[in-house]
């Protein structure tokens, strides 16, 4: 039985591009036959300038997903700020993104880690472009090890990326709007693990599932100034910075794949698309929701008996067979 969960597997659809805005194109022909349902639309969602006139503020805006999120958004007429530590990766996404879209991209060095960098940030980011409409915790840090090889300091940076990081930004953001009056979207980006917890990413799983409580809460509490906040839980997308951290062999792909009923990866624009959404006004009534985006991942983990999905015909017939001959309760 152990062997057939692999005939999905084998029967990919061939190697094709996987996504467009990374700075090195990934490839990838392991997805399952079921693949060819779930066709991942690569084009913008929401009609041309659904973002004219706004302002949105993306940490970790100059790679993976921030990077998609950044180049979706300023397609659709954002100006848009990204922040993190590596001023030279931002100005390039800055660029690239402003020359394809004909929009202003502003690049801003910060370590969210830094309550007044992040301080200092944000006064920048109301000189260059205005209070934001928009505002996506997306920055991160995250690597896989066994709890008990983990220092206090590993510990440390994860958390006061992810934890702190969102904490500082939100409440720094949060604070002009209520001065300025005025609303906004804020959007976190989680993982399917906030709150299932997992091993092996232990300070990452407790730093999310922080930021999911610290989301919902502020949905409840600051909706009251024209805020709202909500929370994208996505499954594995191939980005340079997750899967070196997370598959530095590569080796786990496969059985990412195999565990996803849609039978691939997710992509970086269906991503894009679901961000853009939710901090559009189509979503205004959209607010404290958690949104788990990963083709069916936590579902298959978590059901009992999902591994049954392996049993054949034949063996169907027998277990039928036995079950049936079975007498009483
Ligand atoms: N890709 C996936 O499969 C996946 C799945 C679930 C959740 N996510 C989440 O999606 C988000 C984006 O991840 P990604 O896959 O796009 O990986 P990524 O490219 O490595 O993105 C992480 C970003 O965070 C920034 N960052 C890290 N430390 C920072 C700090 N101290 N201050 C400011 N910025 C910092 C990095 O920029 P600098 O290095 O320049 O600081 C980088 O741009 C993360 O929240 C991640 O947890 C990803």
């Amino acid at each position: 039985m152990a062997t057939l969960g692999r005939v999905f597997l084998t029967r990919g659809l061939g190697p094709r591009r996987f996504f467009s805005y990374g700075t090195k194109i990934l490839y990838q022909n392991l997805e399952a036959f079921q693949s060819k349902f779930f066709p991942p639309l690569q084009k913008p969602m929401l009609p041309p300038n659904s973002f004219q006139g706004k302002v949105a503020f993306i940490t970790g805006g100059g790679t993976g997903l921030g990077k998609g999120m950044t180049a979706l958004l300023s397609s659709l007429g954002a100006q848009c700020v990204i922040a993190s530590r590596k001023i030279d990766v931002l100005k390039d996404t800055a660029e690239q993104i402003s020359s394809q879209t004909g929009n202003k991209v502003h690049a801003v060095r910060c370590d969210v880690r830094d309550p007044e960098m992040v301080q200092n940030t944000v006064s920048e980011l109301i000189k260059v472009a205005g209070h934001p409409d928009v505002v996506i915790n997306n920055a991160a840090g995250n690597f896989i090890s066994p709890t008990e090889r983990l220092s206090p300091n590993a510990w440390k940076t994860i958390t006061d990326i992810v934890l702190n990081g969102t904490a500082y930004v939100t409440l720094e953001i949060g604070k002009q709007l209520i001065k300025a009056q005025k609303g906004a979207a804020f959007l976190a980006i989680t993982t399917i693990y906030a709150e299932s917890g997992s091993g092996f990413v232990v300070p990452s799983a407790s730093a999310k599932a922080g930021v999911e409580a610290m989301n919902k809460s502020l949905a409840a509490e600051w909706g009251r100034y024209g805020l709202r906040f909500n929370v994208i839980q996505p499954g594995p997308i191939k980005t340079k910075g997750a899967f070196s951290r997370l598959d530095p062999t590569g080796e786990f792909e496969k059985e990412m794949i195999d565990r996803i009923p849609c039978g691939r990866l997710g992509t970086t624009e269906e991503l894009a698309n679901l961000a853009a959404f939710l901090c559009s006004d189509y979503a205004s009534w959209i607010n404290g929701a958690v949104i788990r985006f990963d083709g069916g991942e936590e579902a298959f983990i978590s059901g009992e008996f999902n591994s049954l999905r392996k049993v054949t015909k034949e063996q169907w017939d027998t277990i039928e067979g036995l079950i049936r001959k079975t007498k009483g309760s």
